[in-house]
């Protein structure tokens, strides 16, 4: 009995010491440096540069016969005060011939007040530039170019769709549509970790997807389009980042709405490069706020790791790839319970939130949510695997980002990063109203194959104090991009072809496909047609009208209707039903 007592001793003891030195090799592979991605390539060539506001990524939204203003980086154009002139070119080609050339009517030296302190120019010297924009301007998106005068030689500075001429429509009402985790990536980089679809992705990385999405964008045309965060993947191989934010970049131009852009956790990566640096050369801030109508929008930076947390690391082999943290954080309080202990990002959201107390809605634009579900924040806890692995990181600043909402009475959170939709409420610390929390499905195929979301996008209704449409059919889910979608069930990601939304331009007008269960408001019906028609539309409504620069037969009209509720598919695999609504222009 001694003799098998001890070898039973013997054996059990050395398999521990073999799992104990196993686990132990594993850890040291997983947390160590050991295989992170090179970090001192090359980047692009900042397309911000000196013009640091409006970017295409922060544009102006501007009303016809108003002051616009932009900001240029005074350490580059110093001296005396220049000359400057804004140029403003339409973004529609159509429209080409068509420029505004505005001469300054103010300048002024001072911090720059769209790129707070954290930022990459914050606290930085700017000239503050005034242009008056023509009251006849073209309610449309421009292309901006700013000349100077720097010392007797001529600089431009351009920055593309950075201004929007918008129209302010009657009862303070605006239209908005929020996208999250477009994820365009490289095809082939699906591993076992990480599986990832090649669907919608052309095989020189186009990502065709996108495209897809824009295009119903452009035809419901609402007046802006905010981008909740993870624009591309950045995890498998080095270099991986500039390859797929140049696709992502290139696609911007698409858009024919401006376009406000949020950072999520695989935007600020760095492989090869510092994606939060390549962020704000190209994009804009990683946090800002802007006013649309009489709401105030609040855009939060929830990946606030340090560089070496973000770094993406290869293991054994590319079985496992990721940086160290990919969950949610925000620095800096004290007591995230107490607003008046904070300080960074969380001192300036706080600032931002009192001086728009009087805004008709506050709105707070982030790719982590704090609340899902039910105020647990799972986007900021680590993730395990298989017991042995935790991975994420465990973040800090929900609890303030909540203190925040309900102590400033902030309307609505919108997030992504899930890859599902999701729908709560926290009561406001005076209890007179609450915060939604509305978190957002991807744009993007994901994996692939069965998946209890789909590809969709939200579409907001803004009228004064009141805020709708924002779900689906059922009040919680997005609206989908394609027919076929499956709200409460799985969906075949691989199925999914049909465009739940499309439009399509005759020379006697316009018809409009939908699949949707609900009708759908499209503004983009917009074409060119003889001077001498428009006058009878049937089927829609003609908006707006522009003469065709240099050619006085033809004009520019802008219609929208209401595009009928189809039939919508039961499953990817079974074709709904949809409605044709046709526009004729007599
Ligand atoms: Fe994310």
């Amino acid at each position: 009995m001694e003799f098998h007592f001890n070898r039973w001793v013997r054996v059990t003891g050395t398999v521990v010491l073999v799992l104990i030195a196993l686990y132990g090799i594993v850890a040291i592979n997983v947390y160590s440096s050991v295989g992170q991605f090179p970090t001192h390539g090359p980047r692009p060539v900042p397309q911000i540069h000196t013009l640091i506001w409006p970017t295409i990524g922060y544009p102006e939204l501007v009303a016809p016969g108003a002051v616009m203003e932009a900001e240029l980086d005074a350490a580059e154009v110093s001296g005396p005060a220049g000359t400057f002139t804004a140029m403003l070119t339409p973004v529609r080609p159509e429209l080409t011939g068509l420029t505004y050339s505005l001469p300054v009517s103010g300048a002024v030296r001072g911090r720059s007040e769209h790129w707070p302190v954290g930022t990459a120019h914050g606290g930085d010297t700017v000239w503050h530039l005034r242009f008056a924009v023509p009251a006849q301007a073209v309610p449309e998106l421009y292309n901006l170019s700013i000349r100077a005068d720097v010392g007797g030689r001529d600089f431009t500075y351009s920055q593309q769709h950075a201004v929007s001429i918008i129209t302010p429509h009657p009862g303070d009402s605006f239209r908005f549509i929020t996208l999250s985790d477009i994820h365009v990536h490289q095809p082939n980089i699906s591993s076992f970790h990480n599986p990832q679809s090649d669907k919608g992705i052309a095989p020189d990385g186009t990502p065709v997807f996108l495209q897809r999405t824009i295009d119903q964008v452009n035809l419901i045309r609402p007046d802006f389009v905010v981008l909740l965060g993870d624009y591309v993947m950045a995890q498998r191989y080095a270099g991986e980042y500039l390859a797929e934010f140049n696709n992502f970049y290139k696609e911007l131009a698409r858009f024919q709405v401006p376009v406000f852009i949020a950072p999520g956790n695989h935007d600020q990566y760095v492989n090869d490069v510092d994606g939060a640096r390549v962020f704000q050369e190209n994009i804009g801030p990683l946090f800002y706020s802007f006013d649309a109508g009489a709401s105030h929008f609040t855009v939060v930076n929830t990946t606030e790791w340090p560089y070496t947390d973000r770094i993406v690391m290869s293991k054994f082999g590319g079985l496992l790839f990721f940086p160290r943290k990919y969950q949610g954080q925000v620095l800096a309080a004290t007591d995230e319970r107490k607003p008046q202990t904070y300080a960074g990002q969380l001192a300036w959201i706080r600032d931002d939130l009192v001086r728009h107390e009087d805004a008709a809605n506050r709105f707070m634009v982030m790719h982590h949510d704090p609340f899902r579900p039910a105020g647990k924040a799972y986007a900021w806890k680590n993730e395990r695997f298989g017991g042995v692995i935790t991975l994420g990181g465990s973040g800090v600043g929900s609890t303030a980002l909540k203190t925040l909402a309900a102590r400033y009475r902030v309307n609505y959170c919108m997030t992504g990063h899930m890859h599902s939709d999701y729908v709560g409420y926290q009561r406001w610390t005076d209890r007179q109203g609450a915060t939604g929390f509305i978190n957002q499905t991807m744009a993007f195929f994901d994996h692939g194959g069965e998946k209890d979301s789909y590809p969709g996008y939200r579409l907001w209704n803004v009228q004064g104090k009141n805020v709708s449409g924002f779900t689906y059919l059922d009040g919680v889910h997005s609206v989908p991009l394609y027919d076929g979608s499956v709200l409460d069930g799985e969906t075949d990601l691989n199925k999914l072809d049909r465009l739940a939304l499309s439009g399509s331009a005759g020379a006697d007008g316009f018809s409009v496909s939908s699949y949707l269960g609900v009708p759908m408001d499209v503004e983009g019906l917009i074409g060119v047609f003889p001077v001498q028609q428009g006058k009878n539309v049937s089927g829609g409504r003609v908006y707006f009208s522009v003469p065709l620069p240099g050619d006085a037969s033809r004009q520019l009209l802008y219609m929208r209707t209401s595009a009928s509720p189809g039939q919508p598919g039961p499953d990817a695999a079974t074709a709904g039903q949809p409605s044709v609504t046709s526009v004729f222009v007599h």
